[in-house]
């Protein structure tokens, strides 16, 4: 069972550091934030601790840095947040542990916030180290988890740092998401459409044995789908196989096959610098290469996904090369109908970080499906039912 932070009473909050695990793990070029999501779905849980006098401390990574590197500074991100907030209560420390931390929250007024900088800047941190964990501790004294997307990593922050705390809750967004993936994982509404696309299998089958005998019909895209096709017996030219999982692709459709739906035509080209392209039915000539489902598969997707308004849809994927403009129009259909889901009734989940592209560049907004994850690996992880150490943690008596 998953405690909130609005199962504390207000007044517990008062006057208190709060250690909040947050994930500001975000596209940043030259100081410029690219998409600022997972900053913005932090802010109900931020505004409800900063409302009830608790100074905020927020800790996360950024990239994968091995050591101190400007490229990877949170600072940016601080001041998206101040923006986004519009006030002038969010400040940036250049540490994460140690005295400079500690006097910085020390002059916080209640209610300030403050951004801590890179945990990856310490090794110690994805060591999941004992005493970096300890110094992470010594800051606050309440945790606070709302980080679901990086719950997957044992790491000091989201697992060796809460032994050190009494008190350790969900935040809201973590709370949802966890509500919401639950729901899919355990007793999704019916019917239940899975939608899957992207070219790793792999990183999928664990959510996918889990799902597909609770769903009605799993949609399959992208260069996925291929390795589904080639072991039906269908030529797929040059398109990306994956032989690695091909034995568990046949078994699937052996277990599965009445409810995969698969692309029956397709946008090919001979290569993805090659600026012409055709639409085939069936079989892919030899030398061609799938780079988007055809117009007919498009409509029959879109169809299954937006058509009821009732049950489940869960979309994890991009159903071609969305990123070139010829090769979009599957995946922008997909945005769409899921949009459409929504508005008529249906419960809608996407995942994924490309998933999240693909409704920017479909013209969806988040606020058109139900639920957005932000977890990637995370995510898929849960749906597996793998570990996710940053939830056990939380739950610890
Ligand atoms: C993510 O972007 O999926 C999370 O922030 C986790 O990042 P990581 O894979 O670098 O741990």
């Amino acid at each position: 069972m998953l405690r909130s932070i609005s199962d504390l009473d207000d007044l517990q909050y008062y006057g208190k550091s709060v250690f909040m695990r947050v994930d500001f793990n975000v596209s940043v070029n030259d100081g410029v934030i690219g998409e600022d999501f997972r900053i913005r779905m932090a802010i109900p849980t931020i505004e409800y601790l900063a409302k009830r006098g608790a100074k905020v401390i927020l800790a996360s990574h950024l990239g994968r840095p091995k050591t101190r590197d400007q490229t990877k500074s949170l600072e940016p991100v601080a001041k998206r947040l101040g923006e986004i907030l519009g006030n002038s209560r969010v400040s940036f420390v250049d540490d994460c542990i140690g005295n400079v931390v500690l006097d910085k929250i020390k002059k916080l007024a209640l209610g300030d916030i403050l951004v801590l900088e890179n945990l990856r800047y310490h090794q110690e941190e994805e060591n999941n180290d004992s005493l970096f964990s300890r110094k992470l501790a010594d800051l606050a004294d309440i945790y606070v988890n709302d980080a679901f997307s990086t719950s997957h990593r044992k790491h000091a922050s989201t697992y060796g740092t809460t032994e050190y705390f009494d008190i350790r809750l969900a935040g809201f967004s973590l709370k949802k998401e966890v509500e919401y993936l639950s729901m899919i994982k355990e007793k999704p509404h019916k019917p239940f459409t899975v939608v899957v696309g992207g070219s790793k299998i792999k990183d999928k089958i664990g959510a996918l044995e889990n799902l597909l005998p609770k769903a009605d019909k799993l949609l399959v895209g992208g260069a996925a789908a291929y390795t589904f096709l080639k072991a039906k017996g269908t030529k797929t030219g040059n398109s990306q196989i994956d032989e690695e999982h091909f034995a568990w692709v046949t078994k699937a459709l052996k277990l599965y096959g009445d409810k995969i739906l698969l692309p029956d035509d397709h946008i090919v080209s001979s290569s993805p610098t090659d600026s012409s392209f055709s639409l085939v039915k069936g079989d892919i000539p030899d030398g061609m290469i799938a780079y988007d489902i055809g117009n007919d598969t498009s409509r029959r997707y879109s169809a299954e996904v937006g058509g009821s308004g009732s049950g489940t849809v869960f979309w994890n994927g991009p159903m071609g090369m969305f990123e070139k403009g010829q090769y979009a129009n599957g995946t922008i259909n997909i945005a769409k109908s899921m949009a459409l889901a929504f508005w008529r009734g249906s419960k809608t989940l996407v995942g994924g970080g490309d998933t999240l592209e693909a409704m920017k560049t479909a013209g969806v907004s988040e606020s058109e499906v139900s639920h957005v994850s932000t977890g990637g690996g995370a995510t898929l992880r849960f749906l597996a039912g793998d570990g996710m150490p940053g939830l056990e943690a939380i739950q610890r008596i």
